[in-house]
């Protein structure tokens, strides 16, 4: 969601006759797109702007803004932890930095200027991607959910869905310009919407993308997906669409309900077990990848192991670990954050390595398995990318061109590294 963030900033940014620099130790203004759903991204944020903040000469150049999460939700805090900064922006007011920045530069004092509204305009103008395989595609904008760790909600406002006719429209866009995969994002895409008028829901959107999209060689992708509002019939979707990827990221968070509750998520440990057991019944090589917090306040061992319990049964294909920390001015921040830093981090390694171990089991099971892999580029060179959003290493092949499908096999395995063979004829 940040990437797309900075890819619509860049947009107006173009429009309003900024040109982008090809280094950052080219930029006159240098913009920083912050992140504040862990303390770990801030800490990190901080940082980097403050050494950049150091580095400047007498000129006090290049001019340096924070924009972001960050700059909505803890403006105060920020001005303290980096004195240094031009301009502070919120996500709420990304159309604003042009202007911002030239007050800045005219001396006008243009600084700290975060309007305290609810929410900000639906951003629909526009979005500069880079040219490549994938593109993203916000369909909606803040969250409703209010899960008691999560501080989303306040950096980013109350949700706001696209009208499906501009969700249409961006995507016929996006498939002219030559992308080959387009990723619909939102905080809770099930919940798509549930703040329009009339009867348009993530399903009609879905079935509708497909039948525009149907016979024209893409791939749409969609995250996140919340266990609370799951449906079979987004499931029958997918299974019925092969334009629609089968990949569910499917969040778990915890698996004890204790926890679930005190998390507000709305589901219990049977509840999120019957979802994703219907998707691995409907579409058997279906991706599920997940989040999971260890150490949120109060969690005992009990409560750990059925988060362990959860991760075996479900045999996760990915899932993305972190221990808990504290965000400013939500519920769980009013708790005792009394889980030890050293038992957060041994639960950590414990649960790691659980999910290496189910991983490793899935990946087995695959062997001999046959589909069809989008070829992208990695930093290692080009993969493969199945519609499970699985990568495969098919580095074996001459012919490899990026943005073909090939049809592969998967034939081996190189520690967690899944070895394909190309066996079509292109
Ligand atoms: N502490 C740790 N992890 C968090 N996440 C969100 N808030 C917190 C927090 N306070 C994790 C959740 C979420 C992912 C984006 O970040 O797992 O799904
Ligand atoms: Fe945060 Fe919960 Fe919304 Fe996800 S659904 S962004 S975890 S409040």
């Amino acid at each position: 969601m940040n990437k797309s963030r900075s890819e619509h900033l860049e947009y107006i940014l173009c429009e309003k006759g900024f040109t982008p620099a090809s280094t950052p130790d080219e930029a006159e203004v240098v913009i920083f797109n912050t992140c504040a759903v862990r303390e770990h991204a801030m800490d990190k944020a901080v940082s980097i702007v403050n050494s950049w903040a150091s580095r400047r000469g007498k000129d006090a150049m290049p001019l340096l803004v924070i924009f972001g999460c960050l700059s909505q939700h803890m403006k105060e805090a920020m001005k303290k932890k980096i004195p240094g900064i031009d301009v502070m922006a919120g996500t709420h007011n990304l159309e604003d930095i042009p202007r911002l920045v030239f007050d800045r530069i005219e001396e006008k004092k243009g600084q700290f200027a975060i309007p305290e509204g609810e929410t900000g305009p639906l951003l629909e103008k526009g979005y500069r991607r880079k040219h490549g395989i994938t593109a993203l595609l916000p369909i909606t904008y803040g969250c409703d959910n209010y899960c008691s760790y999560c501080i989303v909600p306040y950096t980013t406002g109350r949700q706001r869905s696209k009208i499906t006719a501009q969700v249409l429209q961006e995507i016929e866009n996006i498939i002219d310009e030559g992308f080959r995969e387009i990723i619909l994002l939102g905080q809770n895409v099930n919940s798509y919407g549930k703040d329009l008028p009339g009867d348009q829901d993530f399903e009609t959107l879905l079935t509708d993308i497909a039948k525009m999209v149907d016979g024209k060689n893409i791939w749409i992708r969609f995250l996140t997906s919340h266990p609370k509002d799951m449906r079979k019939h987004i499931v029958e979707i997918v299974r019925d669409h092969s334009c629609i990827c089968p990949y569910f990221h499917f969040p778990l968070q915890a698996g004890s309900d204790r926890i679930l509750s005190l998390m507000n998520r709305g589901y219990d440990q049977h509840r999120y077990l019957e979802m994703a057991d219907l998707i691995r019944r409907e579409i058997p090589y279906a991706g599920i990848g997940t989040d999971i917090i260890v150490g949120y306040p109060s969690e005992t061992e009990a409560d750990f192991l059925e988060t362990l319990h959860v991760v075996k049964k479900v045999a996760f294909d990915v899932a993305y670990t972190f221990m808990y920390s504290p965000r400013p001015g939500t519920q769980a921040e009013k708790m005792e954050d009394d889980v030890l830093p050293a038992e957060k981090k041994e639960r950590l390694t414990r649960i790691n390595q659980l999910v290496r171990e189910v991983r490793m089991e899935r990946l087995r099971n695959l062997m001999g398995r046959e589909c069809v892999a989008l070829v992208e580029r990695e930093k290692e060179g080009l993969v493969g990318k199945t519609a499970s959003n699985l990568k495969v290493d098919i580095s074996g092949t001459n012919s490899l061109r990026e943005g073909e499908w090939r049809k592969v096999r998967f034939i081996s395995l190189r520690g967690s590294r899944v070895i394909a063979q190309v066996i079509d004829e292109t």
